[in-house]
C-alpha cells in the first residue's frame, strides 16, 4: 500500500526530444511521472515541441491510470485529448470481434459496442460458463435483439491451430470486420510453457493475436477496400516499460527464460505495441483505412488485476488487489482508450492511454528494429509449431 501511495515519482532524463510520458509499474504498485527536459539541437529550426508541463504531465498520469473516483481522472486530460463513452458514434452495420470480450475490459468493450448499435459481435475465449454470464446480462440489461448479435467462440488463443481455425470459421460467418480488439491476456502470472513449448504469455498473448489477425486480413482488407473504416487495436500496458532490459527477441531460448511474472507479463506487452506499429508499417501504409493502434487501459479492477495476481504473488498481491481499489478504474473507465480507437480515432500507429492521450511509450516501443525482429521470430517460431499449410495461407502476417 505504501508503495501504492509512492504515485508520482519524478525522475528526470535527458533527451533530444521533449516529452512526457507515464509509466505505470505494476510490479510494485506505483506509477511513476518521467519528465524529460527540453534539448534543441538545433536552433535554427525554431524551438521543439514542448511536451506538457509538469503539472499537466501529472493530470495525465492520475487520468491515464487512476478511476474517475481519483479527483475526477480523466476529466484531468488536456481538452484535446478527452473522449468519453458517450461520444461513441452509432456503430450500425458495423462488425466487430473482441477477445476476452466475455469479462474485464473486454466485457466494457463489447457492452459499449453493442449499446451503440453494433450489428454483430463475435466474442473470443476459453471458458463457456463466463461468456454465458457475459451474455446472460447483454439479455438482462439490452435486451434479446443484442443479446443475438452475440456469438461466443470457444478461442485458446495459445493454441494456434485452433486460432487459425477459428480465424476462417469467422470468415465464413460474415462478409466484413470493422473492428478487431486483441484485448484477451494472461496477466501477472508465474512463468509457465504454452502446450507447444513456448513461454505462455508470449504465445497467448501475442503471437495468437498474430495468427488471429493474419487469418483474418483477408476479411479485413476486403473491408477496407469496400471503403471502410478498419480499426485493429492491441491492448498493451504502460507495464511494458518492464520488459527485460536485455529484450531482443533473438531466439526461443530468450522468449523461454523465466524473468519472473512481472517482467514475462510485460513483454508480452510491449509485444502487443510492436505489433501495432508493425501493422502500420506493413499494412496501414498499402490500406489507408485499415487503423493500428495500441492502447493502455490504466489500472483496472478485473480478474486479473484481482484474483490473478495472487497466483504470483500470495500475500504481496493484496496491494493490488485489495489496497488499490479505491484508485481503480472499473472496466467502462478501463475500456475507454481502447473504445476510443476502435471507434474513432483516425490516427494510426499512435500508443493511448486514457481517456484519448497518445503517449509515445518506452524507447523499445518505438524501436522499429526490434518491431521487424519481433515479427520474424513470431514467424519463425509459428512456422516451425504450426502445419505449413497455415503458414502458406498467410500466417502470420508478411506483407512486405
Ligand atoms: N486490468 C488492468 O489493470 C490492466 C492494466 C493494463 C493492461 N491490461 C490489459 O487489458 C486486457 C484485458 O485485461 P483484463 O484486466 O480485463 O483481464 P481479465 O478480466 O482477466 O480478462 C481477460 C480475458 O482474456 C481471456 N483470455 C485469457 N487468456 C486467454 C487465451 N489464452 N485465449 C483466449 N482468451 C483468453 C479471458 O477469458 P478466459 O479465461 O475465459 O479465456 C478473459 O476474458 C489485457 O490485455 C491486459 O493485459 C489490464
Amino acid at each position: 500500500m505504501m508503495q501504492f501511495l509512492r504515485l508520482f515519482r519524478p525522475a528526470t532524463a535527458q533527451r533530444y526530444t521533449s516529452y512526457t510520458t507515464s509509466t505505470l509499474r505494476l510490479h510494485s504498485v506505483y506509477i511513476s511521472s518521467r519528465f524529460y527536459t527540453t534539448k534543441n539541437h538545433d536552433r535554427l529550426k525554431g524551438p521543439v515541441s514542448a511536451g506538457p508541463s509538469t503539472m499537466q504531465a501529472i493530470k495525465n498520469t492520475i487520468a491515464e491510470n487512476l478511476g474517475n473516483n481519483v479527483l475526477g481522472s480523466h476529466s484531468l486530460a488536456p481538452e484535446d485529448q478527452q473522449f468519453s463513452l458517450d461520444q461513441v458514434p452509432d456503430l450500425s452495420g458495423k462488425v466487430a470481434l473482441v477477445t476476452g470480450g466475455s469479462e474485464g475490459i473486454g466485457y466494457g468493450c463489447t457492452h459499449t459496442l453493442l449499446s451503440h448499435n453494433v450489428s454483430k459481435l463475435f466474442i473470443l475465449s476459453k471458458s463457456e460458463d463466463i461468456a454465458t454470464d457475459a451474455i446472460n446480462a447483454i439479455t438482462q440489461e439490452m435486451g434479446k435483439d443484442k443479446a443475438d448479435r452475440v456469438e461466443w467462440v470457444r478461442c485458446d488463443l495459445s493454441d494456434w491451430e485452433q486460432t487459425g481455425k477459428v480465424a476462417f470459421k469467422i470468415s465464413e460467418k460474415t462478409d466484413r470486420l470493422d473492428i478487431l480488439i486483441n484485448n484477451a491476456a494472461r496477466g501477472i502470472m508465474t512463468y509457465q510453457l504454452a502446450k507447444n513449448g513456448v513461454d505462455l504469455h508470449m504465445a497467448g498473448n501475442h503471437m495468437g493475436h498474430v495468427v488471429l489477425t493474419s487469418h483474418l486480413l483477408p476479411l479485413l482488407k476486403s473491408t477496407a477496400e469496400k471503403g471502410n473504416t478498419v480499426r485493429l487495436v492491441q491492448l498493451g500496458s504502460n507495464a511494458h516499460e518492464m520488459a527485460p532490459k536485455e529484450t531482443k527477441f533473438e531466439n526461443l531460448d530468450e522468449l523461454n527464460t523465466d524473468y519472473g511474472p512481472n517482467a514475462q507479463y510485460a513483454r508480452s506487452k510491449l509485444a502487443a505495441i510492436l505489433y501495432a506499429r508493425y501493422l502500420d508499417r506493413h499494412l496501414h501504409s498499402q490500406y489507408a483505412n485499415i487503423l493500428s493502434n495500441a492502447t493502455h487501459p490504466g489500472i483496472v479492477e478485473t480478474r486479473q488485476s484481482a484474483v490473478h495476481i495472487h497466483e504470483a504473488y500470495p500475500l504481496a498481491g493484496y496491494a493490488m488487489s485489495v489496497g488499490a481499489v479505491p484508485f481503480k478504474k472499473d472496466q467502462f473507465e478501463g475500456c475507454v482508450s481502447t473504445i476510443f480507437a476502435a471507434t474513432k480515432t483516425d490516427k494510426s500507429g499512435e500508443y493511448i492511454c486514457p481517456p484519448a492521450v497518445v503517449e509515445p511509450g518506452s524507447d523499445k516501443a518505438n524501436d522499429v528494429q526490434l518491431g521487424e525482429q519481433l515479427m520474424d521470430l513470431t514467424l519463425k517460431i509459428v512456422k516451425e509449431k504450426t502445419s505449413s499449410s497455415s503458414v502458406e495461407k498467410g500466417c502470420p502476417f508478411r506483407e512486405s
